[in-house]
């Protein structure tokens, strides 16, 4: 599927570990980076940004993984999906979750982000995913607008834990889409 630039969106490649992780390290270190103390962000890579810790996701058939590509500079953006795994009280037997979603900042504000969003959120209603959930820095402030656009809202809160630093995080719940009015009777 192509966007307005050219990009193809579509479903990661269960070889693409490789070109997946070092996608999700560039984009981590873009835009958070300089939140972490070197120690705190390279054991963070190690561990939840490697090799072994996609490839057994694009393996796993819960687990929904989409890439943005372009022809030139190759994976430019990705998103995960899957059963929800956030600290959610009384979490609901079927929650999905939006678990990351990261673009390279020269592709940023274009879209793409809404793109992949979308795509995602159709998956996990289809796979019988319900309610949403996705977890986001208090401080990225963007991405809780676009979020907040697709209906979710804050319903609570966490630490993520990057290395030894500990950052809190919203957990954010998209409302039930509102019933249809019912037909005036005339
Ligand atoms: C957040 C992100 C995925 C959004 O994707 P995108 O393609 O840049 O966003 P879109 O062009 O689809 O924009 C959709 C809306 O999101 C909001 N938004 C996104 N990024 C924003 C930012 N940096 N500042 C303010 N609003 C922002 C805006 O409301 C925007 O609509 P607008 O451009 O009409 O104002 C992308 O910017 C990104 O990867 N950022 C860095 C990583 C990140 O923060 N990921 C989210 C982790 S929870």
């Amino acid at each position: 599927m192509s966007t307005p630039r050219g990009f193809t969106v579509r479903r990661a490649r269960p070889a693409e570990a490789p070109d997946l992780a070092s996608l999700a390290r560039d984009t981590f270190v873009e835009t958070f980076g300089y939140l972490y103390r070197p120690e705190d962000l390279g054991a963070f890579l190690e561990t939840s940004q490697s090799v072994a810790a996609y490839a057994p996701l694009l393996h796993d058939p819960r687990v929904g993984i989409w890439v943005a590509q372009d022809p030139h500079q190759g994976l430019v953006g990705f998103l995960t999906a899957g059963p929800c795994k956030l600290p959610v009280p009384q979490r609901e037997d079927r929650a999905g979750e939006i678990r990351q979603l990261y673009l390279r900042a020269a592709v940023q504000r274009e879209g793409l982000g809404t793109r992949l969003l979308a795509l995602a959120l159709d998956w996990l209603a289809a796979e019988g995913h319900a309610p949403l959930y996705v977890g986001v820095w208090s401080g990225n402030l963007g991405a809780q607008r676009l979020y907040a656009r697709y209906g979710f809202e804050k319903v609570g809160e966490h630490d993520f834990p990057v290395g030894n630093q500990l950052d809190r995080e919203f957990i954010l719940r998209q409302k039930k889409a509102a019933p249809p009015s019912p037909a005036v009777a005339t």
